[in-house]
């Protein structure tokens, strides 16, 4: 939990200043109404022993109080992805882990630097450990309550309520693939939107996906005893109809490959392979809290990528749901089909302004940006602008890769329209799966989020503030995004 408080009262079991060195050097403290702890503090700067660099932490005790000074480095040096860093570390620390209640006080006091604060609390205490059986092995920093000085604004609240959709989106995507599969997404996006009036559902199950011919995302769920789903929320948050965003996510509750099945070492992460769709949810949790004034489509094409008798093979052709026929060259490459018939759907029947689909769709990505950016591929200029300037203002980073005429060629297939995998190999296969989606956008504006690196940690310590498993990726941009355009 965090609260707001004005001002700081060193009331809490612990206190954790910040300091940045300049402030050292000025020897500018912040208000602390405690004349002993402030000589103390004094003291220890003037002799240089705590100095303020960054990640430094000084203990002080006082009676049964700990105070904890924590630089964060050179003022103009440090990052806000640094602070994120250093405050989530800290309150992670010994020092802190059997304290409930912390004061956190910080002499810059810029939305910038409160706004990183609040998620270092909330984005980064976050852990998984709802299958450590232990009690005293499970973190459970997020239980801790921290007081933050500063003066209460209505955004600090709205960035708490998108923490909270990050956190909805990391636990869908961290527990057991087969507890997140079709229904039990259902059943979560249900509850979000009961009692909502500006938002109305349409699902396709199996049979109104074989009715209306989404024969793609029908042919990857073919090896699953699951059922596929295509759900899709209207949400309405404008004051006119019209001009609505949509949002399209992949959700492949899991990923085996199919009967191109994945090598031991590729395949143990791969509940992730719903997290797209996942961000989406995320993301229409947060449209609701923040009663967003925008006009969203929100969509999830979720289904299973397993080997099974009746799965589908490579080499098999099926006419999708715009009316192009794909030819199978590898099973594996199963996200841009079940997102194919979802894109072409909303397209159809939506008639979205512009349209993002968010998808962990290639390892290519992985090796072309690593797992700090997503890869972001569009057709348009301005949307790039505005959703690298959203990823700019969250920390939630992208990366432009291109798209081109000549690129058409290389997903064509001998035998069909198209083929699922591109003449190149692995050659650029973050952008020819880009284009492969970009055949069944119509006219309509779009852009494509590949988050196969960013979705999820599979390190131990975790990466940056984040814990081992997911981050979260997309949720803050898309927000952000949405509530600026
Ligand atoms: N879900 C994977 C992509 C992925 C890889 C996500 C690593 C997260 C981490 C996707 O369905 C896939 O398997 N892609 C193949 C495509 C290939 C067969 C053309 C890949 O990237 O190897
Ligand atoms: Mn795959
Ligand atoms: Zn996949």
């Amino acid at each position: 939990m965090i609260a707001f408080r004005p001002t700081a009262k060193l009331d809490k079991q612990a206190t954790v200043i910040l300091f940045d060195q300049d402030q050292v050097k000025k020897r500018s403290l912040p208000q602390i109404n405690n004349r002993q702890i402030r000589e103390e503090i004094l003291t220890l700067i003037k002799n240089g022993i705590f100095r303020g660099e960054n990640q430094e932490v000084f203990p002080l005790g006082v009676k049964k109080q700990i105070i904890l000074l924590v630089g964060v480095g050179k003022k103009e040096k440090t990052s806000l992805t640094a602070l994120r860093i250093t405050v989530r570390n800290v309150l992670l620390s010994n020092h802190l882990k059997k304290i409930k209640d912390v004061e956190l006080i910080t002499h810059e006091q810029s939305e910038d630097v409160i706004t990183a604060l609040i998620e270092a609390v909330l984005i980064g205490t976050y852990s998984w450990d709802k299958y450590k059986s232990k009690e005293e092995d499970k973190q459970k920093a997020e239980e801790k309550n921290i007081y933050l000085i500063t003066a209460k604004k209505k955004e600090y609240d709205d960035i708490i309520s998108i923490c909270n959709g990050v956190t909805l989106t990391r636990n869908l995507v961290n527990e057991n693939a087969d507890v997140t599969n079709s229904t039990y997404i259902e059943r979560v996006i249900k509850e979000l939107i009961r009692g909502r009036k500006n938002t109305s559902i349409e699902i396709l199950n199996q049979k109104e996906l074989k009715a209306k011919g989404l024969n793609l995302h029908l042919a990857v769920n073919q090896g699953s005893p699951n059922e596929p789903k295509l759900i899709i929320v209207r949400y309405r948050g404008a004051a006119t109809d019209g001009n609505f965003t949509a949002l399209v996510g992949k959700g492949i509750t899991f990923d085996t490959g199919g009967l191109n099945l994945k090598p031991t070492g590729s395949m143990e992460t791969m509940r992730c392979d719903m997290s797209g769709a996942a961000s989406v949810i995320g993301t229409l949790k947060n449209a609701i809290a923040l009663n967003l004034r925008k006009n969203v489509i929100f969509a999830v094409g979720i289904a299973e990528n397993v080997t099974g008798s009746r799965s589908y093979k490579p080499g098999d052709i099926f006419k999708c749901y715009s009316g192009k026929t794909v030819e199978i060259g590898n099973t594996d490459a199963e996200g841009r089909l079940v997102l194919a018939d979802a894109i072409a759907y909303v397209v159809k029947n939506y008639k979205p302004a512009r349209l993002i689909d968010i998808a962990t769709l290639t390892g290519a990505c992985v090796v072309a940006l690593g797992y700090d950016y997503s890869g972001l591929v569009t057709n348009n200029d301005d949307l790039s602008r505005a959703l690298v300037h959203a990823s700019n203002a969250t920390d939630d980073r992208v990366w432009r890769l291109p798209s081109y005429p000549e690129i058409k060629d290389y997903v064509k297939s001998p035998i069909a329209d198209l083929k699922n995998t591109s003449v190149l190999k692995g050659a650029g296969g973050a952008i020819t799966a880009a284009e492969f989606l970009r055949q069944f956008t119509g006219s309509t504006i779009w852009a494509h989020l590949d988050i196969a690196g960013t979705a999820f940690t599979d390190s131990p310590k975790g990466r940056w503030y984040y814990s081992h498993g997911a981050t979260g990726a997309g949720v803050r941009l898309l927000t952000r995004y949405l509530l600026n355009n």
